[in-house]
């Protein structure tokens, strides 16, 4: 499939693997040309760019560490320089490492916040100046956590970088309208880690109201929703089975 300048552009941050790679496939899918981040996995990135562009006719990899401003201040202009224009970007890319109350400290609340909010505004800054420039609109979707609505004392960085991530949406809403939307989707538990078991998954999957949390196809098609419904901005689609319902005395890695 040959790509045409009439397809949409958007870059999704983390996006060689896990949900930022089902986001990239499911855009794809719907026709958008897929800028496709990485940091550390090339080689996943080269897969998915591969896999985008069998989808839509066009994808391409940017690295950049998103805890270094320059870096981020330069993803989206070059960007811009492969495919003429961004109309989208999805804040997927996210550090979570674990600390507490306890373990707090200024360097993980400084490396959190960096990467995962950060980032996710000058990267919103950046669209908005670039979309302004071309006299057209575009769309943000951050990706937030049912964390949020349902909080527990770990991973109190990361917590804390996404409850900013959050705020930041408001205000972003609204300083960049009318040219930019922001929406925030915060998924439940999609996807393991190493801190779990495929037993210890599949039972904390089936801990909500409707018996399963979100799955990646539900999060990407959410996302995909929210950058083409052009009435949604400064809100957050929650996908997680209704996990946010509950309460949860610690993280699901950690119960
Ligand atoms: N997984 C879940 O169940 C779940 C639940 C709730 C919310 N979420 C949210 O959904 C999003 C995706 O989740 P996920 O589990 O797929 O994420 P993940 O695997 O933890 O991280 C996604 C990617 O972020 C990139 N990244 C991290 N720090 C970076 C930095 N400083 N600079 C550049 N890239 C960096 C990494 O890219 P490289 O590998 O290329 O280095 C990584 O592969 C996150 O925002 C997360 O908070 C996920």
């Amino acid at each position: 499939m040959t790509a045409q300048p009439s397809q949409p552009v958007v870059l999704v941050t983390g996006a060689a693997k896990r949900l930022g790679r089902e986001i990239a496939l499911a855009l794809a899918a719907g026709g958008w040309r897929v800028a496709v981040h990485y940091r550390d996995s090339a080689n996943d990135a080269i897969k998915t760019v591969a896999d985008c562009a069998l989808l839509s006719g066009a994808a391409a990899a940017f690295d950049a560490d998103l805890g270094d401003e320059a870096a981020v201040r330069a993803l989206l202009p070059r960007v811009v320089a492969h495919f003429g224009q961004v109309d989208a970007v999805v804040n997927n890319a996210s550090t979570f490492e674990h600390d507490t109350a306890a373990s707090f400290g200024f360097a993980s609340l400084d490396k959190h916040l960096r990467s995962n909010t950060g980032a996710a505004i000058v990267l919103a800054q950046a669209l908005h100046a670039h979309v302004t420039a071309r006299n057209a609109s575009g769309a943000v979707v951050n990706l937030l956590d049912q964390k949020l609505w349902n909080q527990n004392p770990d991973f109190f960085s990361y917590t804390l970088s996404k409850a900013a991530l959050e705020a930041a949406g408001t205000m972003l809403a609204l300083a960049l309208a009318p040219q930019l939307r922001v929406v925030g989707v915060a998924p439940g538990l999609t996807l393991s880690s190493h801190l779990l078991s495929d037993e210890q998954f599949a039972a904390r999957h089936q801990l909500s109201p409707l018996g399963r949390s979100s799955t990646p196809a539900d999060v990407a098609a959410t996302v995909k929703f929210a950058l083409e419904n052009t009435s949604i901005t400064g809100t957050t689609l929650l996908v997680d089975g209704g996990q946010h319902l509950m309460k949860f005395e610690r993280d699901f890695s950690l119960m």
